[in-house]
């Protein structure tokens, strides 16, 4: 009996036979985008909304295990992430966390650790804004810049703070902040949320240099505007989500695209993950160039020669 005969008659699965081809595949399948994050945990603050939202399914996609820390515990415990991989299941759990409440924090690193051993990723992306009303200096007061710095900057240094504790004794981890690409031009929204993404900027530079000892990469995510939940609130209940849709796209500096969650969500598992293993101090711009070009100068001068 020739070999590839005994193979096939040893074999449990008939009808096929393996091949050289079968183990590449299979190689190339443990080594593609499916598991970057295998065997990670992750935290994610402000995991049960949008781009948080978009995180936690990516990731857990990517074989992460996903601790979601929100204050919104419906939407994070029972929402559809949960619910779709089961509330027992020990790929995805939520902890009840307000950011600005270092209890809070602290408990939920501390929860992180004691399901899963350890924390790998730590993506601070909790965050809100004040309503457009407040677009100018004169309309803002001080308690706009306290409200959005207290969930912003004071809540991601929690976030990072206690993620440090965790990740030092390892000597490796990644810290991952959600900025925004107002704070790297100037846009007309709030001051106070523009001052606050400015800090979250000067916070991951300082986290950069304190933690590169220790192994741990700081880096943090600028987006330009996502429809998401805060988007709607950001621009009230007038405009539709159509509408919205179209201003943003004619806002754009890259066209043909629509920057969707899913896409910042795809930054920071990059980030996460061991294919950025000597990225640190980065604010990853994912504006589409927005931030790089200022067309307001060619509009005017083709305005007033078209008129
Ligand atoms: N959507 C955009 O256009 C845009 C653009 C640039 C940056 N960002 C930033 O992205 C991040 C995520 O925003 P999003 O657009 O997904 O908004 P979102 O409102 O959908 O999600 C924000 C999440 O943060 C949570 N949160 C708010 N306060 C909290 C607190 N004190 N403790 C814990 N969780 C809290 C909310 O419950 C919510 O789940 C924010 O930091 C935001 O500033 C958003």
């Amino acid at each position: 009996m020739s070999a590839a005969k005994w193979l096939s008659a040893a074999a449990n699965l008939k009808g096929v036979t393996l091949e050289a081809d079968d183990i590449a595949e299979a190689a190339a399948f443990l080594e593609s985008d499916e598991s970057k994050l295998q065997g990670k945990v992750a935290l994610i603050t402000g995991g049960a909304s949008g781009i948080g939202e978009a995180t936690a399914k990516l990731f857990t996609k990517y074989g992460a295990k996903v601790i979601i820390a929100d204050i919104q515990d419906d939407s994070g415990q029972a929402g559809p992430l949960c619910k779709e991989l089961g509330s027992s299941s020990v790929t995805i759990s939520y902890a009840h966390c307000d950011v600005t409440k270092e209890f809070d924090v602290k408990n939920a690193v501390d929860f992180a650790v004691s399901q899963h051993g350890k924390l790998d990723i730590m993506f601070n992306n909790a965050g809100i804004v004040p309503s457009l009303l407040y677009s100018s200096i004169f309309d803002s007061e001080k308690n706009h810049f306290e409200k959005a710095f207290d969930v912003n900057v004071y809540g991601a240094f929690l976030g990072a703070k206690h993620a440090a504790r965790a990740m030092v004794p390892a000597k490796s981890g990644s810290i991952i902040f959600t900025a925004s690409a107002v704070a790297v031009i100037g846009v007309e929204t709030p001051p106070a949320y523009n001052c606050s993404k400015h800090a979250v900027v000067g916070l991951t530079n300082h986290l950069c240099m304190e933690l590169g000892k220790d192994g741990i990469r700081v880096n943090c995510i600028s987006p330009f505007m996502v429809q998401t939940p805060m988007l709607d609130r950001m621009i009230g209940s007038a405009v539709d989500k159509k509408q919205a849709a179209e201003w943003l796209s004619a806002a754009a500096n890259l066209k043909g695209v629509t920057l969707e969650a899913d896409d910042i969500a795809e930054a920071a598992a990059f980030l996460g993950s061991d294919e950025s293993k000597y990225v640190s101090g980065l604010n990853l711009v994912v504006d589409g160039g927005y931030s790089k070009v200022n067309p307001l100068l060619t509009t005017v001068m083709k305005g007033s020669l078209a008129s």
